[in-house]
């Protein structure tokens, strides 16, 4: 057990108690609807926190990354959702050898007939089969077909040899541009109805199509929810962070990771300087929220600007920080924050109890 105030500065911290609680009540809610949790596994890419997610019954993890795929196969997670699509030789080649590898356990992403054509022949040529979703395109306009064009696009796809279609995939991350928490939860509601009526689609053009699945965590108390889903993937809730709290996903008293740093210098009045920057916190989003993250238990203080090792915070002159005070900082994004850490302390009131490896990173 160490005091908060023995660790080095900067240091990621994750917050037990409140980890605990986010893993349980997301899946307590997943479970009562009868919907499988599929964590996207981004968010925290620390085995102890994936640990825990499966204790409490998520059925696999979703992930981004070729990297991510081998950590977890290296686990023995058999059930994973690569939730990109792989193109190029070398993430063709991982597919194939990953099936090949561990028997199975392996489902990719795609959206058109051209990035699975390599893919199939590569499956075709080593004798497997290769699982995959559709994506579809619900409103975010990132990766996904469109809805009119996902029969037609499936068919091709699904009439390449050694590719096996298993269901449709969406990414409700437009929602969080709503206008308020009312409108994010009819918009990812209405996410979760188009997609649930492209499987339908598929359904009568004679497809078999087992997995409906949603994923964010603005949507995942809506989206999932809408019959015909049958899993949601949000990874965020884990943690949480200032950028849930904006969209109303989570309180304040819900995100679990945070910075811990050090006021190193006040000569400039009213404007501390920590030992905590962009390579601490991650640039997600900073321009859009018009600050780096929040300051957990001072929220009379901003945290406005970033060099890479330096932060600049706007003190109010309530209780003026001094040389040498802690600070906590809540990130405004957690997966982008995790991406910048090799490890983190899990910590248990004011003591780190523990310290955990964060896997495969770039
Ligand atoms: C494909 C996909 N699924 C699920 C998620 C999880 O969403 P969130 O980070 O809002 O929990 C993401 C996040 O970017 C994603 O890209």
């Amino acid at each position: 057990m160490i005091p908060l105030d023995a660790l080095p500065t900067p240091a990621l911290l994750v917050d037990l108690d409140r980890l605990e609680r986010n893993i349980a009540d997301m899946a307590g809610a997943f479970a009562a609807a009868g919907v499988a949790l599929r964590p996207h596994v981004k968010t925290t890419k620390c085995w102890e926190v994936a640990r825990r997610q499966l204790d409490a019954g998520a059925i696999g993890f979703t992930c981004s990354t070729a990297a991510e795929v081998a950590w977890l196969q290296s686990r023995g997670v058999g059930d994973l959702l690569w939730a990109h699509i792989p193109i190029g030789p070398r993430k063709v080649a991982f597919v194939v050898d990953a099936l090949l590898r561990h028997g199975g356990g392996l489902t990719v992403s795609l959206d058109s007939v051209e990035a699975a054509r390599p893919l199939s022949a590569a499956a075709a040529a080593a004798g497997v089969t290769v699982p995959f979703v559709l994506e579809v395109n619900t409103g975010h306009a990132r990766l996904g077909v469109e809805p009119s064009t996902a029969v037609a696009i499936a068919a091709g796809i699904a009439a390449l040899p050694g590719l096996r279609l298993r269901g449709v995939l969406t990414h409700e991350g437009h929602i969080s541009a709503s206008a308020d928490r009312a409108a994010l939860e009819s918009a990812g509601a209405a996410a979760g109805a188009l997609l649930v009526s492209v499987a339908g689609d598929l359904r009568t053009a004679g497809h078999e199509v087992e997995i409906v699945s949603v994923g964010s965590t603005p949507g995942a108390t809506s989206t999932p929810f809408v019959p015909g889903v049958t899993e949601g993937r949000p990874g965020t809730y884990v943690y949480y962070d200032a950028n849930q709290t904006r969209v109303g996903s989570c309180t304040l008293d819900q995100c679990a990771q945070t910075v811990l740093a050090r006021v190193a210098s006040v000569q400039r009045a009213g404007r501390p300087i920590i030992d905590a920057g962009i390579k601490a916190m991650s640039s997600d989003a900073i321009a859009a929220a018009g600050s780096v993250g929040l300051v957990l238990d001072r929220p009379d203080v901003v945290f406005a600007e970033a060099n890479e090792e330096h932060g600049f915070l706007l003190d109010g002159g309530a209780m003026p920080l001094a040389v040498g005070d802690l600070v906590r900082l809540v990130p405004n994004h957690a997966c982008g924050t995790t991406n910048m850490w090799s490890h983190l302390y899990a910590v248990r009131g004011d003591h780190a109890v523990e310290r955990w490896e964060i896997s495969a990173r770039y």
